[in-house]
């Protein structure tokens, strides 16, 4: 496991940009700017059809690995909009907010702690501040929080809040779960949803945006062990992390700083990854104490605690929490993914994703649009969709279709020739190696799933 600040630090030199990231997405169906006939909305995007794929299929090995490889994490799926005590209660209302300081010559406003990183509005090669024009307003503090009413009428005690993250909807239900789940410490609730935060330092992409997803799983254990389940939980995200094909020398834990602690944490580790904006957040994993449970027991009235009915032993349960972002696991995917190469001296782009991530697992080509190759390649589509997430494609030559599954990809192409008319077998092209072997088409079903099935280990690494 790498751990800063003891590496040495990796130099970016791969050949994907952010640039050629956010074009492919656009290009080829997975993240578009939202409202963009309007003109845009600043950092909110939509996803396309091969981004809900992707979305999907990282929001599944991650229930995956929280819901069916064990046995002691329970599911819930919580409001976006909670009682507005809540948030008085978590800390938000008072504390989630970011110092900004106005301009009041150019009219933009910038968070104080970033000025360094902001340019100025009349003369960008320049910080904010800079120039003898600059007029800058002292820091004030903005809170991240949307809001709005409920009710039809505006009044008094209607304004609500819409969730900055799904983790206090999982403290609000502790004692729901305690009576019907059967669970005791150690034991945890996952959840994944939108969260919303009025983020003023954006840009990046889908890296930062005012809506996005999060993958948050609150680990309820008893307080003199919440040290050893932290180390844990440090351990299985990176596994997690990496077993998808993220490259191990792309990733950190790096662990926060005294004054970078969020108020009810007592240590946070960030798994961190190498974007092309340099080493940045992908997942906190926060040990919160016993602060959520004590906050929400003393503005609710209610007892969060466990009791043991055996020994009849109480205490307030302390709470390791990995948080990741699907949106920016969805980035560093296809960041560490993307690659380029020459095939018979034309350039190609390729996503080289863990199959399991793949939109699409298998594109089904018929080499020509006659002499009964279509049909033959429609009645292969159709037992392979059965199977796994398939795609069929006829139209243009075979080259530019096998450059197309590769720029969303498709791990494997099936190619339909006149062979297949005689003896009912089919190539499989391999995405990474370029290799084709034929295999009969009855075997072909079994054959795919299997290979989805092995281990997998990025071509990037090489053979080392
Ligand atoms: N409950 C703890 C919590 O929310 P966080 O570090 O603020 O912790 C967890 O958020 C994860 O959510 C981050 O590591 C990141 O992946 C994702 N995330 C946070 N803010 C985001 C934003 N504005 N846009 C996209 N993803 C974000």
């Amino acid at each position: 496991m790498r751990i800063v600040p003891e590496d040495p630090p990796v130099t970016y030199d791969d050949v994907v940009t952010m640039d050629k990231i956010v074009s492919l997405c656009k290009r080829r169906g997975f993240v578009f700017p939202s409202s963009e006939i309007y003109g845009g909305l600043g950092s909110s995007y939509d996803y396309g059809h091969y981004g809900v794929l992707l979305k999907n299929n990282i929001r599944t090995q991650w229930w995956r690995a929280m819901l069916q490889e064990r046995d002691d994490i329970v599911a819930l799926d919580s409001a976006i909009i909670q009682h507005p005590e809540t948030w008085r209660a978590s800390g938000h209302l008072a504390g989630f907010t970011d110092p900004l300081v106005d301009c009041r010559t150019c009219k933009l406003r910038f968070r104080a702690d970033h000025i360094d990183q902001s340019a100025c509005g009349r003369k960008p090669s320049k910080h904010p501040g800079e120039t003898p024009e600059c007029d800058l307003t002292e820091a004030r503090d903005f809170n991240l929080m949307f809001q709005t009413t409920v009710g039809p009428v505006q009044e008094e005690g209607s304004t609500v809040y819409l969730r900055p993250e799904t983790a206090q909807g999982i403290f609000l239900n502790f004692k729901n779960y305690l009576q019907f789940s059967r669970k005791r410490p150690p034991f945890g609730i996952a959840q994944i949803g939108k969260s919303f935060r009025n983020e003023i330092t954006t840009g990046n992409f889908i890296f930062r945006m005012r809506e996005f997803e999060q993958m948050e799983m609150e680990f309820f254990v008893p307080p003199d062990d919440a040290a050893k389940w932290h180390q844990h939980w440090l351990a299985e995200r990176m596994k997690w992390w990496t077993e998808l094909g993220l490259r191990p020398d792309h990733l950190r834990l790096r662990p926060h700083e005294a004054d970078e602690l969020s108020h009810y944490s007592s240590a946070t580790s960030d798994v961190e990854y190498l974007f092309p904006i340099g080493w940045s957040e992908l997942e906190g994993i926060a040990n919160r104490g016993d602060f959520d449970l004590t906050q929400h027991a003393k503005f609710s009235g209610q007892k969060l605690e466990y009791v043991d009915t055996a020994t009849g032993d109480r205490y307030v349960p302390h709470v390791i929490e990995p948080a990741a972002g699907v949106d920016r696991a969805l980035l560093a995917f296809i960041v560490d993914a993307y690659d380029e190469d020459e095939i018979e001296g034309e350039r190609r782009t390729v996503l080289r994703l863990h199959p399991i991530l793949s939109p699409v697992k298998v594109a089904v080509l018929p080499l020509v649009r006659k002499d009964g190759q279509p049909e033959l390649a429609t009645e292969v589509y159709r037992d392979l969709r059965e199977r796994v997430q398939a795609e069929y494609d006829e139209g243009g030559a075979i080259g530019r279709r096998y450059r197309r599954q590769d720029e969303i990809g498709t791990p494997w192409a099936v190619t339909i020739d006149h062979q297949s008319l005689e003896d009912r077998t089919v190539t499989v092209r391999d995405r990474d190696s370029l290799s084709q072997v034929r295999v009969a088409i009855e075997d072909l079903g079994e054959e795919i799933e299997l290979r989805l099935r092995q281990p997998w280990r990025t071509p990037k690494l090489g053979n080392g």
